[in-house]
């Protein structure tokens, strides 16, 4: 199954890998694979709020928008998936291609311009999904692009929209602030715009018997002086925590070629390369909030070493994207089962002993 993965829905675009593996699902041994990958261990079992999840390993936003791979996406090992990003109106993003790997440096680079099925279709699928999925998710909702065929609502009474369809259906909700979210490129990032967006979160919460965490994901490339005032408003409106970080708009110290990234274009990078400025961002928010909020580390994650850096800088649970498509079905199982042992060879009781502890990174890794 991993030679499948890794040999021929490699040899394809990015797209059509996904098209593949839509297909390629229902052909496998699910129950076989479910069994293979699954890791079990107390020393990994932990919770997001009330949800209790066998590890702390999840997937990250826009892997699986429509959460069409959910049968596969449940059985690869992930202690969460975070399914989206969905908008309130359908959204057939952006030209292809508009994924692209950059091999050499363990990176994607993406376009895709929210493509998805828009709430309303997708609230229902995720009601009616059977057999019911063991593992628990999270829906990231986005802002309709300003491109897809839009409606009269506001940005912000188009994210509400998408919130009331998606809330009783996920465990919890990633508000997705970093894609533009206006004409000249303002995304929901900018304080003054944030704040009426957080407010009008709140006030939604409040009117809900059933208490589910809200998130909003970060971009690394909002510089320290924005980044601590939407974090402190986040917090003021009762924000539950923070997934961190989105892809990033610099492409420095890239091993491809400048000619060839040229002729990709423009593009958010994510991979190996993204590590360093999403764990920039992570620690920040890890100051700001004082420890004190859910963090969810996203962003090169493409080993042990990087899952272990996400935890130490403070991520209780830390999300996998490029990693997984880099590393195939097994990526997420290998990782628990390195994580587990780490602890055993420190003496510890549970992973969470080490969140926020940067000491630990010194150790010698498994
Ligand atoms: C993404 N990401 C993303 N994030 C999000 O909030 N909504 C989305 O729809 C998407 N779509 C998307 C598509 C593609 C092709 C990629 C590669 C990424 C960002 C993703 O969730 C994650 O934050 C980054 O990819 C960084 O993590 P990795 O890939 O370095 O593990």
């Amino acid at each position: 199954m991993q030679w499948i993965t890794q040999n021929i829905v490699h040899l394809l675009d990015p797209e059509s890998a996904h098209e593949v593996s839509k297909k390629l699902q229902y052909l496998l041994p699910l129950p076989l694979l479910g069994k293979k990958c699954h890791f079990d261990s107390d020393r990994l079992k932990t919770y997001l709020a009330e949800t209790s999840l066998s590890n702390p390993i999840g997937l990250a936003g826009g892997f699986d928008k429509n959460a069409e791979l959910v049968p596969l996406l449940d059985n690869v090992g992930f202690g969460f998936l975070e399914l989206g990003s969905v908008t309130a109106e359908p959204c057939l993003g952006q030209p292809k291609p508009r994924i692209f790997r950059l091999k050499k440096d363990k990176a994607l680079i993406n376009r895709m311009g929210l493509p998805n099925k828009g709430a309303d279709v997708v609230s229902e699928h995720l009601r009616n999904l059977r057999p019911s999925p063991k593992t628990p998710w999270g829906v990231n909702i986005s802002k309709t692009p300003d491109f897809a065929k839009t409606s009269s609502r506001t940005a912000i009474q188009d994210y509400l929209y998408s919130l009331e369809k998606l809330y009783p259906v996920a465990e919890y909700i990633c508000v997705n602030l970093s894609c533009p979210n206006t004409k000249d490129s303002k995304t929901f990032e900018e304080p003054k715009l944030f704040e009426e967006l957080a407010k009008q979160l709140n006030e939604f919460r409040k009117s809900r018997i059933n208490y589910k965490p809200i998130l909003i994901k970060l971009s690394p490339n909002l510089d320290a002086k924005p980044l601590k005032q939407t974090v402190e408003l986040a917090l003021k409106y009762n924000i539950d925590g923070f997934v961190v970080s989105n892809t990033t708009t610099e492409k420095n110290n890239l091993i491809t070629p400048q000619k060839d990234l040229k002729a990709i274009g423009a593009g958010g990078l994510s991979g190996k390369p993204l590590l360093e400025a999403a764990n920039k961002q992570l620690k920040r928010v890890y100051d700001i909030t004082e420890g004190k909020s859910l963090l969810i580390g996203v962003g090169g994650v493409m080993d042990f070493e990087s899952l272990l850096q996400k935890i130490c800088y403070g991520a209780q649970l830390v999300q996998v994207y490029t990693g997984f498509v880099y590393n195939g079905l097994f990526f997420v199982h290998n990782l628990a089962k390195k994580l587990d042992q780490f602890c055993i060879n420190q003496g510890l009781s549970h992973y969470s002993e080490m969140i926020g502890r940067q000491e630990f990174l010194r150790l010698k890794s498994v």
